[in-house]
């Protein structure tokens, strides 16, 4: 089988990413995770990546002078990696229309909400405020508006009364670690 070369962009835990790689492990699985790249040095994804034996790539957003001159290094790398996907998560820069345009239909991203509801952070707090009773996740393209890209796949779950930002944001993680891989698979099936 024809895989889709994959590289996951993270800043932090990198719980999605782990989920991903867990994934691919099938060989069943129509993708497989090449890179993860992080922005930051202190992402804790970053060893795990490293210690399953897939290439840990640190591009520090803060070397470089502009957020173009950062984004040519990402994308130059992916590249030298012939990645054909990439997969955002927990990926906190926002990136410009030009690195964006490289990638379209081709770049995706998780967010925990029921897009288009509650786009940008505090997603849990923010459904909390608003006594929401159905909160979720979703896997979207990336384009260049901020979380409005065509949606993949979204899960719900239900908000409970006890609900603090925690108890929401853990329910929601677990949904998030499930339709991760399946949004991926499906986009690598149809790309080749
Ligand atoms: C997740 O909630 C994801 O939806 C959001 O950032 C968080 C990243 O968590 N974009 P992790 O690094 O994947 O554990």
């Amino acid at each position: 089988m024809i895989k889709a070369r994959v590289g996951v962009l993270i800043s932090g835990r990198g719980s999605n990413m782990m989920a991903l790689v867990e994934a691919a492990r099938d060989p069943a699985y129509p993708a497989e995770i090449v890179c993860v790249v992080s922005n930051r040095a202190d992402a804790k994804g970053l060893e795990y990546a490293a210690s399953h034996g897939i290439a840990a790539e640190l591009i520090n957003h803060k070397h470089f002078a502009t957020r173009e001159s950062f984004e040519a290094a990402l994308d130059a790398y992916l590249r030298k990696m012939n990645v054909e996907i990439i997969a955002c998560a927990g990926f906190m820069r926002i990136l410009t229309p030009g690195f964006i345009s490289g990638w379209l239909g081709r770049m995706i991203n998780i967010h925990p909400s029921l897009l288009p509801a509650y786009k940008g952070l505090h997603t849990h707090e923010r459904a909390l405020a608003d006594g929401a009773k159905v909160h979720g996740c979703t896997v979207h393209h990336v384009t260049a508006e901020l979380d409005a890209g065509p949606v993949i796949l979204q899960a719900q779950v239900p908000v409970l009364p006890d609900d603090t930002p925690d108890t929401l944001s853990a329910r929601v993680l677990s949904e998030e670690h499930r339709i991760y891989p399946q949004a991926l698979a499906m986009l690598a099936r149809q790309l080749n």
